[in-house]
Parts: C-alpha cells; structure tokens; sequence
C-alpha cells in the first residue's frame, strides 16, 4: 500500500535500520525494486528525479509506481520526489500522487548555484505548509552535495570544474541544522558530509577526512529526534566496474561509500539512503556481458531481463545490510 515516508522512517527509527531509496526510471528498475524488497519482506521507498520524469513522462513514472502499489499490496512503498527544486514543482508531484517530496533548496533552481540559509528555509517552510496539509512527507536538504576531495559536485564522467564549492558549504553545520529543523518544520533532513552523486565520487578508499561521519554524529547529538538522510550514497562496488571494464566500458579508477560506513551512520539517526549510480552500474555491467556473449540476440527481453536480475541483487543487498529484513 502506498504510505507516507513519515510512517516508514519513525518505524525505521524506532527500530534502528535504514532504508535505502532506489531512484526508479523505467518498468525493468521497478521491477527490480520490488522483487528484491519482497524476497526480503522489506519496505520500500521508490524515488523519481525530475529527470525521471523527463525521461519517462508523467503519466508513465506515476502508473509504473502505482502499478508497483497493486502488484505487491503487501509491502508499505513510498512514492517520493527526488531533489525537487521549487515549490511549484513539488506541488506538481502532490498532484501526480506522490506521498512524500524533497524540497532541495540548498541549491538555487538552477540546480547549480548555492543558495542562502534564509532562502532555503523560505522555500522549504512552503513547501512543508501545503505538504503536511494534504499528509505528504517533506524532505530538506542544509549543505552542498560535494566532494571534500576537489570541491566538485560530482559529474558523470569525472571530469568537472574544481573547487565550485566551499569547504564550509560541503559539511552540514549541526548548529545551523537545528535552526532549519525548527524553523520550517520538515520531516527529514539531507545532511553533507562528503559524498556526491554519481559514480565519481572519491580517488581512494575514503577515509575520516573525505567522508565525514564523524558530521552524523555530531548533527544526530544536536537533533536526535530528526531523521538524518544521506544522498550519493552508492557504494560503486569494484566488481561492477571491473565487469564494465572487461565487456568494453571505460571506466576510471573511482571509490564509492563503503556499506560499513553507512551501517555506522544508521547507528546515528540515518534513516534514507539514496542510491541510484549502483543500480546503473549493475545493469550496464550485465547488459555489457549479455551482447557480448550472445551477439546475434536482438530481443530487448533478453538483454534486459540479466540487466533487472542484476539490479535485483543490488537492490536485495541494500535491504539486508542496512537492517530491512522482515521490516514490511
Ligand atoms: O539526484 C541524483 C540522482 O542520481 C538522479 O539522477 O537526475 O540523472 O535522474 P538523474
Ligand atoms: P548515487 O549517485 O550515489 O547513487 O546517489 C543518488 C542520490 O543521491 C539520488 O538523490
Ligand atoms: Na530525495
Ligand atoms: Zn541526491
């Protein structure tokens, strides 16, 4: 049944697990989702960036999550809006169904340029206003997404401009954190502390100084009762990239964020966990493998069925790990 995130992460909480949010494009993703999330009986929180939209289309994400609603009555799923980047956006998700949004005002509407703490919390106390009217769940973000590394964003390819952003704009200050909490009232709160999205995220095995969990902990003293989430959250598994490799791709040497990391920050208040780059890696690596394997296949099912299998697995791991076992 279609819950609100507020439900799924004060019973994580109470529990002490953390739910990943796979990002949902296509009919094969949530697929994947959903039979992984059943094999393991956990909860479930589908997300669809305005990419995902752009690329599916409306109509498509909000009946691909809605079908995933009646094929598996069973298991609680929330229907959230990634990284929306104004009110009137995510006004728009309410009115498609969603039943819980993000409302990322740390960052212009431009997606690019940081924005000031005053209009963050201005656009995320709205935001919170016509949500929580209609039970919606409200996620904010306080703190750029980048890397302490090279002050980048994260790109696609590796390749970005460096030092976009500030050190003190990377790491959420659990001081100002409190103040955006009480001040506009929302739900969740996205926290920096060294990832970025994609798979570019780190030259080597992060340690303390590039991947801030020590910041979880200080925010979670600050604000324990406020359900912490953490963004670029992929693990970027060396296995994947190496199959990649080996069947063609050109990859570059990258570290994701370790899987021992993340349980450690569910220990402090960290309750969503955004992956999407990982579930792009397991399919390519398999769809790779399958064309090279079986040339004179031409049926799309063929190739993408080893591509929804693989993103299956992934997403199983996810739910086992971060303590979803049996939490449906
Ligand atoms: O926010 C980042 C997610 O990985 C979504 O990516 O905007 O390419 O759909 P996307
Ligand atoms: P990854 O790129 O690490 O999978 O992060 C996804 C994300 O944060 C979506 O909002
Ligand atoms: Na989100
Ligand atoms: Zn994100």
């Amino acid at each position: 049944a279609l819950v609100s995130m507020r439900q799924l992460l004060d019973h994580a909480a109470e529990q002490g697990y953390g739910i990943p949010a796979f990002n949902v494009n296509n009919l094969e993703q949530v697929q994947a989702v959903m039979a992984a999330a059943d094999e393991v009986n956990a909860p479930v929180i589908l997300q669809a960036s305005a990419g995902a939209r752009k690329y599916a289309g409306e109509s498509f994400i909000k009946h691909l999550i809605q079908a995933a609603v009646e094929a598996y009555p069973h298991i609680p799923l929330v229907m959230h809006q990634d990284h929306g980047q104004t009110p009137a956006i995510c006004q728009g998700a309410i009115d498609l169904g969603f039943s819980s949004v993000m409302m990322d005002g740390s960052l212009m509407p431009d997606g690019k340029t940081p924005a000031s703490f005053e209009y963050n919390i201005d656009v995320t106390r709205q935001v919170v206003q016509l949500s929580h009217r209609v039970g919606v769940t409200v996620e904010g973000e306080l703190g750029c997404l980048g890397s302490l590394e090279t002050g980048m964003a994260g790109e696609e390819d590796g390749i970005g401009a460096e030092g976009v952003l500030d050190h003190a704009s990377l790491l959420t200050d659990p001081e100002e954190a409190a103040q955006f909490v009480k001040a506009t009232g929302l739900d969740a709160l996205a926290i920096a502390i060294g990832t970025s999205h994609g798979a570019y995220k780190f030259t080597r095995q992060p340690t303390g100084d590039i991947l801030a969990i020590s910041r979880v902990k200080e925010i979670h003293a600050r604000i324990p009762n406020t359900h912490l989430v953490m963004h670029g959250s992929s693990s970027v598994p060396q296995d994947l990239l190496e199959i990649i490799r080996q069947y063609g791709g050109n990859m570059k040497e990258t570290y994701g964020v370790p899987v021992s990391e993340i349980q450690e920050a569910i220990k402090y208040g960290v309750r969503k966990i955004n992956i999407d780059t990982d579930i792009r890696l397991a399919m390519t690596g398999a769809v790779r493998k399958f064309l090279h394997e079986n040339p004179e296949k031409f049926d799309a099912r063929e190739w993408l069925k080893p591509a929804r299998e693989a993103a299956k697995l992934i997403c199983k791991q996810r739910y086992v790990e971060f303590g979803c076992e049996g939490q449906a």
